[in-house]
């Protein structure tokens, strides 16, 4: 699949590297332009591109967004209309400024800013450093590390999931973008190296079932 990743930081990094490996055709941007990018691209290898954000975003068939979410407003929202957009953004105030959700959830307010894209919240609740370390294919899925995915669109939630899955870990699903709340930062599930077993468990708690 092409993958359009808008943000070549921690974690565009860790998943332009991880996608690219498993086959996919990966583009990146920044906010400095491909120019400063073309190390980066040819350091991870496997064809990665270096683009604009525009660019990226028209490149994808699916896209990741996983700049700052105070930086929210330089997403192209025409460019991702019909696709699935992937949001791994957590909002810290004092590092992305004041910004008025409107009662919104992170992702429902990401997916706000983009009306027509298939927005679907994951990859938030890793470490860059134990994304490019945790994922093993050759455990079972209840064993491997969680990623929690939560979505209003049930087909592109599961795509996300295999993608996942094709990168060593397990997808376990929060539910709505409303309900993605429950993933967000300072809960209990915010953080933990959990097995999905275990992250299925913990999510059980959090939502009294
Ligand atoms: N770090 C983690 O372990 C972690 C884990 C889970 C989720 N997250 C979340 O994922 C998001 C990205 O985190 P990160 O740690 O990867 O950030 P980071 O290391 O600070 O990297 C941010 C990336 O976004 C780019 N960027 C900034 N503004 C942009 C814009 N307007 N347009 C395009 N690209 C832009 C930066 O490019 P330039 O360098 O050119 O400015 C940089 O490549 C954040 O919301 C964060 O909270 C982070």
């Amino acid at each position: 699949m092409k993958i359009g990743i808008l943000g070549a930081g921690h974690i565009g990094k860790a998943l332009a590297r991880l996608l690219a490996e498993a086959g996919h055709e990966v583009g990146v941007s920044n906010s400095r332009g491909p120019d400063t990018l073309r190390d980066l691209a040819h350091e991870i290898g496997h064809g990665v591109k270096a683009f604009s954000n525009e660019d990226a975003a028209r490149f994808g068939e699916l896209v990741i967004e996983t700049i700052p979410f105070g930086r929210y407003m330089d997403m192209p929202a025409v460019q991702v209309e019909g696709k699935i957009v992937i949001d791994t953004a957590n909002y810290y105030p004092e590092r992305d400024g004041q910004i008025d959700l409107g009662g919104l959830s992170e992702s429902a307010f990401i997916a706000r800013h983009l009306p027509k894209a298939r927005v679907v919240k994951a990859f938030n609740t890793i470490s860059a450093q134990h994304l490019e370390t945790l994922g093993d294919v050759g455990k079972p899925l209840d064993e491997r590390r969680a990623i929690f995915i939560a979505g209003d669109d049930t087909e592109a939630k599961a795509i996300v999931t295999a993608l996942i899955e094709e990168i060593g870990f397990a997808a376990v699903d929060t539910g709505s973008l409303d309900d993605s709340r429950v993933q967000q930062p300072g809960t209990a599930i915010y953080g933990p190296d959990l097995t999905a077993t275990q992250a299925r468990e913990e999510l059980h708690k959090l939502q009294g079932k």
